[in-house]
């Protein structure tokens, strides 16, 4: 789109930018959106959960309920923190939490609850909140996943104590890199708004980069080119030439020097347009799932049907196939945008699982998911031909995984 690439070419003669006023107006949008909450921009989403969490007062000896399906960049802020993520298993068909495994998980050091909408599903936050409301936790919601999704009509992300939201290239809207901390509580509001007063901008360099990547993603990057211009961006990112959305460090659980960070300029001109212009962002997505929702039973495949009560646009349509390491291997030659995620309990599949407290075997329903599912584009950029190669592909290629046994 014209103006994303004008602002790309703004944030790359301008990196610093009026950093206040853009913030002030992103952050407003995402406040009337929403209609209840403070809103505080962030670098990156995990930057937010680390502020919520700090303004929180988690400290060693603190548990933090995590899902035992997620990004390693979530319980990373956990352990920055000396607290420890409890992972939970989820479900077998919307890749949540329950509620009642989550009130199972519950301790005496339990200080917070993390629900996570996995790819646009909603989680049960108000049945965990029962629990949680009765014991005085807070419920932090991750909505990396979705942005406008409602149950019963009330938007996901209002529903717990606090939310955070990722703007990174794969995510609901992208600003490149980018994160939102929404805060119901004004207390706690107050302090995560301290928290981020607290964090340095984005170095000039870094927001140049960005806005020059942002600038290149607008112009080049379709899917049929996304899996090369993800395996380029990789080889860029290891070798430190390109702002990466994970440094190396990250996949430590120490917070690594220079993780704290606002955002910048470019991030909150593009968030706030971003956010304006949602409802049609949220129709590419609903109409790329129904026609997946459609087709794919026709090709043998077994998809869990939503309830009636969810408004729920997915962020990536997850299929259980029984040959995904092929299907992933394939899918380059093909040229189709298929995602590998979650690979493993704490993705990605690089990542030291013990490290961050995960043990094999303490999340089977999320381990078999993480071996079988892949995920179908459903973002603006996915048009008609797109989606009909993307069937083409799971018909010649994947296989339906056996889901007789959940
Ligand atoms: C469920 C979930 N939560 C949190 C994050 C972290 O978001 P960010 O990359 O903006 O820090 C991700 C990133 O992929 C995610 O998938």
């Amino acid at each position: 789109m014209l103006d994303r690439t004008l602002e790309a070419l703004r944030g790359m003669v301008w990196p610093g930018g009026d950093a206040v006023g853009a913030r002030a107006a992103y952050e407003r949008t995402v406040e009337a959106y929403f209609g209840s909450g403070t809103a505080c921009v962030f670098w990156k989403g995990r930057i937010a959960l680390y502020a919520i969490l700090q303004a929180l007062g988690i400290g060693p000896g603190d548990e933090i309920i995590v899902p035992g399906y997620t990004c390693v960049m979530v319980p990373g802020p956990v352990l920055y923190l000396g607290a420890k993520p409890v992972y939970v298993d989820i479900e077998p068909r919307f890749f949540v939490t329950p509620a009642q495994a989550v009130a199972a998980s519950v301790s005496p050091r339990t200080k917070a609850i993390l629900v996570q909408h996995t790819y646009g599903f909603a989680a049960p936050v108000q049945e965990i909140r029962a629990t949680a409301d009765a014991r005085g936790i807070p419920v932090i919601e991750d909505c990396c996943h979705t942005f406008g999704g409602r149950v019963n009509g009330r938007l996901l992300g209002t529903l717990g104590h606090a939310a955070f939201f990722s703007a990174q290239w794969n995510k609901p809207y992208s600003t490149g890199l980018g994160g939102v901390a929404l805060v119901q509580d004004a207390a706690l509001a107050k302090c995560v708004r301290a928290e981020q007063a607290a964090c340095p901008p984005a170095s000039r360099g870094a927001a140049f980069m960005l806005a020059a990547q942002l600038l290149v993603h607008e112009l080049f990057v379709y899917p049929s080119t996304t899996a090369l211009a993800t395996r380029l961006f990789r080889w860029l990112s290891r070798h430190g030439l390109v702002v990466g959305s994970s440094s190396r460090a990250e996949f430590e659980p120490v917070m690594p020097a220079g993780y704290l960070r606002t955002a910048a300029p470019v991030q909150c001109r593009l968030g706030h347009r971003e956010v304006a212009r949602i409802a049609a962002n949220m129709a590419c997505r609903k109409r790329a799932a129904e026609f997946y929702r459609t087709e794919l039973p026709r090709l043998g495949f077994e998809l869990s049907a939503t309830p009636p009560h969810w408004d729920t646009p997915l962020l990536r349509f997850p299929v259980r196939v029984a040959n995904k390491a092929a299907a992933l291997a394939e899918a380059a030659r093909y040229s189709v945008e298929i995602g590998s995620w979650f690979e493993c309990p704490l993705h990605p599949i690089e990542t030291d699982q013990a490290a961050f407290g995960y043990r094999a075997g303490i999340c089977p329903v999320a381990e078999r998911a993480a071996a079988e599912v892949i995920n179908l584009p459903t973002h603006r950029r996915v048009g008609p031909r797109d989606l009909q190669r993307t069937l083409e592909f799971v018909q010649k290629v994947c296989r339906p995984a056996d889901t007789a046994d959940r």
